[in-house]
């Protein structure tokens, strides 16, 4: 990782640790350098991590396409366990990460690399199209938003395209685990299988399989 990266990545808000980051970035350069697609993002926050797709994607001649509805996840609301008050619009008295997000692409210099879509990820999936080159999950995690999430998204990723799910922990003492479900629904699909594993980061790639739709996956949404 460039070092200059580097340290926007740590100058920005977010929860996404170094060696995750490392992580994420050797798998966006892969997948930019290897299909020339796309990388989509589902959870832009503070642009922490949208910086690390974004400068894979510009050394591929690429672009990173970022969804957020930038209003917070529900634990990211006044009175949860990460509220930041620094969010909140004074004017709104919601939470908005947007303005945050573009300082942080401005610091870094790499706002020409990036789509940044507001939106509710499920209704932004449903209109679009273009194939992907890797699809990012780090939006809502509730079961409901992190499967609407999968479904939406992965069925896009080119064959050969890397499925890349944050906060996967498969103890449910250490937390929360809708993105640990989907993993595991995605390996049940057959139509991926695991590249790699650093702490909560799972990165799989999408096979030449067919790919199971809502509602008709192996292994549903169980362990
Ligand atoms: C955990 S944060 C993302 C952190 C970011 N990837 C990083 O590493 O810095 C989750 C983000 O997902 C967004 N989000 C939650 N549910 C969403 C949905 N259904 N559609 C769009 N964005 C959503 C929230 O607004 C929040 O900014």
């Amino acid at each position: 990782m460039d070092k200059d990266v580097r340290a926007a990545f740590e100058a920005a808000k977010g929860f996404m640790p170094l060696d995750e980051g490392t992580a994420l970035h050797a798998a966006a350069k892969e997948a930019a350098a290897g299909l020339g697609l796309p990388l989509l993002e589902v959870g832009t926050y503070c642009g922490r991590s949208t910086l690390l797709l974004a400068e894979a994607a510009a050394s591929a001649g690429t672009v990173v396409v970022t969804v957020d509805h930038h209003r917070g996840s529900e634990e990211q609301q006044p009175g949860w366990e990460y509220h930041d008050p620094e969010l909140v619009d004074p004017v709104t008295g919601r939470m908005d990460t947007l303005p945050h997000f573009r300082r942080t692409l401005h610091a870094a210099g790499l706002e020409d690399h990036v789509i940044a879509v507001v939106g509710r990820s499920p209704q932004v999936a449903k209109v679009w199209r273009q194939p992907l080159g890797l699809v990012f999950v780090d939006g809502g995690h509730t079961d409901e938003h992190a499967s609407a999430d999968y479904e939406g998204w992965a069925p896009l990723l080119a064959e050969g395209g890397l499925l890349v799910i944050h906060d996967v922990i498969p103890d449910p003492a250490d937390g929360g685990q809708a993105p640990y479900r989907i993993y595991r629904r995605a390996l049940a699909s057959g139509a991926f299988t695991e590249v790699s594993a650093t702490r909560t980061l799972r990165v799989l790639r999408r096979g030449g399989g067919p790919f199971d739709r809502p509602g008709a996956e192996a292994g549903g949404h169980g362990k």
